[in-house]
């Protein structure tokens, strides 16, 4: 399969580009591997044809609005993030009208339609950087409140906030599962994702986007160590570090939406073109902007 697959890639002149989150033989066949912001600036530059995304909706949105002469194909096209849905433009609409200096900024997990009501995008990889950076005094991040919060955090001196978006997968660890997982292993270094709740991040060593996480695995002097995310991280850590010892947080850490891209679905769109990524020109262009700006002020 994986042998086809590269055929399929070099006759289609297309590439995969793989988030973390998706199996470990879907990563394998990939061209990229990474985070979401690495991925997007991957999709950015790329010279092929066309790319399939191993990841959720919004991040093929994202590749067809920064690229939007390639073809972008998703394996599963129901695969999508449920907090990408979970701010309306209502909600947008009143901050707006409540504060004159408001910049809206917009976690990348969200809908192509929400970015073109937003002033900036942001992964967790850069969102800090950017708000601090931002001359505005307001913010109104959305749609993730623990990422928002970690961002308030952070960024003191100015009046963030959030709406009540969530990720389903990372919201629902509490500080409990932690202190179990912590009892289960002394000794070993907690690292998890800004998605989860405050009570979590409280009880980690370090915090941080998906390749933050992994680097800091690296990096770290430690043998063992308890990951708050989805365990797709785990095999790029096992591959460069097998020494180290990962465990998790709770017994199930998987994003099912991510789990629904397989290799046969990989097939299916390479040969026949199936799950093309389509958007309207005008909303390109409105999309475009927001994410443009995440690329120039994370540099
Ligand atoms: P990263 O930006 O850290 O890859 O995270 C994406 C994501 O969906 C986290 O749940
Ligand atoms: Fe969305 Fe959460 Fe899955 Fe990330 S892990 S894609 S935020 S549901």
């Amino acid at each position: 399969m994986k042998e086809y697959i590269t055929k399929l890639k070099k006759d289609n002149d297309a590439i995969i580009l793989a988030h973390y989150y998706v199996d470990k033989e879907v990563q394998d066949v990939a061209d990229y591997i990474g985070d979401s912001f690495y991925l997007a600036k991957v999709a950015k530059e790329t010279d092929a044809k066309k790319i399939i995304f191993a990841g959720v909706e919004f991040m093929g949105e994202s590749a067809k609005i920064l690229n939007p002469g390639k073809r972008v194909f998703m394996p599963d096209a129901s695969a999508d993030c449920p907090m990408a849905h979970m701010v309306t433009e209502k909600e947008i609409k009143e901050k707006r009208e409540q504060y004159d200096d408001l910049a809206v900024v917009c976690y990348i997990n969200s809908t192509a339609d929400i970015k073109t009501l937003s002033d900036v995008c942001v992964t967790s990889a850069n969102a800090v950087k950017i708000v601090k950076n931002l001359p505005n005094k307001n913010i109104f991040f959305i749609p993730d409140q623990n990422l928002g919060d970690y961002v308030r955090r952070q960024v003191p001196e100015k009046n963030v906030m959030t709406n009540d978006g969530f990720c389903p997968r990372h919201h629902i660890m509490t500080k409990e599962d932690v202190l179990a997982a912590k009892d289960r292993h002394p000794g070993a270094k907690v690292a998890v994702h800004p998605e989860c709740k405050q009570e979590v991040r409280e009880e980690a060593d370090y915090i941080g986007s998906t390749s933050g996480i992994i680097k800091y695995v690296l990096d770290t002097d430690a043998e063992e160590f308890i990951i708050g995310t989805v365990d797709g991280v785990f095999p790029c850590i096992e591959e460069q570090a097998p020494n180290k010892k990962l465990f998790k947080v709770m017994e199930e850490q998987v994003c099912p939406n991510m789990k629904k891209v397989t290799l046969e679905k990989i097939v299916d769109v390479l040969e026949n073109e199936t799950n093309e990524v389509f958007l309207d020109d005008e909303f390109i262009k409105k999309a475009l902007s927001p994410l443009e700006k995440m690329l120039e002020l994370a540099k």
